[in-house]
């Protein structure tokens, strides 16, 4: 599905060449979510601009479905940080927007993105403005506007990371849940080791700058997963500590 092939991406600064990543190979199929976890600055947020056509590779290719990516595409959703949410449109009104800008049947999407909000637990806030919203609310919204439009690729770039921990916890078993419901082909950026382990079919460790796959791990774990007490708490334990240890020795 989403093929990255010797791939590596500089930058000219005015101290010079930075090397953000470097060779790198990845192959991502269709449906599966993937993970990756490495430093701060090992590349990560460039690995996504890569794949989402807002940034060029200096050297290999990016492809998708056997093209190469040139530029963004509508059927690819991207996910940041921090939610950026038009301040004067509702709820509703913000995740409808991608539908507006491209001219899709409103009422048919109108109660997909009511179905979304209800979902993730916006029930009776889809009215509200943005300023009305915590900051966890404003990510939920900022999740299922990504999602309204059934997007194929789905790039997160630590989407739950400036939310505090329990949200947090709350949004990836929401994200879980979608996922197993409609599964777009997931890339999901965190610093968050557990979340990757609860979230991710694989994942992918970059090493320092400038980055490359140094390591890949499976995850086999059956979901729905959780984070509290289950069956598999041992093996998901196993995993982190394992991604632990690989993070910490580079
Ligand atoms: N537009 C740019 N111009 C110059 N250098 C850049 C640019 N974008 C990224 N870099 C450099 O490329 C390297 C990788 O940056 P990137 O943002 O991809 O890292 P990251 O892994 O996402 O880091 P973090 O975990 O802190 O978000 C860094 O050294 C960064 O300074
Ligand atoms: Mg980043």
């Amino acid at each position: 599905m989403i093929r990255l092939e010797r791939v590596s991406r500089s930058f000219t600064t005015r101290d010079g060449e930075v090397a953000a990543l470097r060779d790198l190979d990845l192959d991502i199929t269709e449906g599966q979510f993937v993970a990756v976890i490495g430093r701060s600055g090992c590349g990560k947020s460039t690995l996504l601009r890569l794949i989402a056509g807002l940034l060029a590779p200096t050297g290999g290719t990016v492809t998708m479905a056997g093209r190469p990516v040139t530029r963004p595409r509508p059927d690819v959703a991207l996910m940041h940080q921090l939610p950026a949410l038009l301040p004067w449109r509702t709820a509703l009104g913000n995740v409808m927007l991608p539908v507006e800008i491209r001219g899709l049947p409103r009422a048919e999407y109108r109660a997909r993105a009511v179905e979304l909000l209800d979902q993730v637990g916006l029930t009776g806030f889809h009215q509200r403005h943005p300023h009305q919203l915590s900051g966890g609310m404003q990510q939920r919204v900022a999740l299922c506007r990504a999602l309204i439009q059934r997007p194929r690729v789905l790039l997160m770039d630590e989407p739950f990371s400036a939310l505090d921990a329990l949200t947090r916890e709350e949004l990836a078993i929401q994200l879980q849940a979608m996922h197993m419901a409609a599964p777009a082909t997931t890339v999901f950026v965190t610093h968050s080791i557990p979340e990757a382990v609860l979230l991710a079919d694989r994942v992918v460790v970059l090493g320092a700058r400038p980055g490359r796959v140094r390591r890949m791990l499976d995850v086999g774990l059956p979901r729905p997963r959780s984070f509290g007490h289950n069956e598999h708490v041992a093996q998901a334990a196993e995993c982190v500590a394992e991604l632990h240890d690989l993070l910490l020795n580079d």
